[in-house]
């Protein structure tokens, strides 16, 4: 793997690092009459954060790379912002939510146009997999904002 692939994996892998505690974050701040559903459905999205941090850096152990693996790490390169521990409606926490979908969907579609021009393909495969779990969750988040 070239090192600016590397980088580029390792910033990915940092926003990913900050989300999971960002979705903890509103997960336990989020309020309103759709509490449990949101409650609820925040949780399964950094369950599902927590596979793809194990996959992305594991992907780079695999290519002889060395993940990030610290939150000062994280907050070093990260470019999603994290959030004070505060209460927000619903609506607020989704379209945060919904914001940093988007920028990973970004970073994985931008990194895996990279990885193809190297013929890097298990990066590839690990990023078209991601961009359609992102796009899923769009579209869920996206519903609900209706
Ligand atoms: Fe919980």
């Amino acid at each position: 793997m070239k090192k600016e692939l590397a980088t580029q994996v390792n910033a990915y892998l940092a926003n990913i690092g900050v989300s999971y505690i960002k979705l903890h974050n509103l997960h336990w701040n989020v309020v309103g009459s759709q509490f449990k559903a949101a409650h609820e459905y925040l949780e399964t999205l950094y369950d599902a954060l927590a596979d793809v941090l194990d996959a992305i850096a594991e992907l780079l152990k695999m290519n002889g790379e060395a993940p990030l693996a610290s939150m000062k790490g994280y907050l070093s390169v990260a470019t999603i912002p994290e959030l004070e521990s505060v209460e927000l409606d619903v609506k607020s926490a989704m379209q945060t939510v919904l914001k940093d979908m988007e920028s990973l969907r970004t970073q994985a579609s931008f990194i895996r146009e990279q990885a193809d021009k190297e013929n890097q393909f298990d990066v590839v495969a690990h990023m078209e997999d991601d961009v359609a779990n992102y796009n899923k969750t769009i579209w869920f988040i996206q519903s609900m904002l209706k």
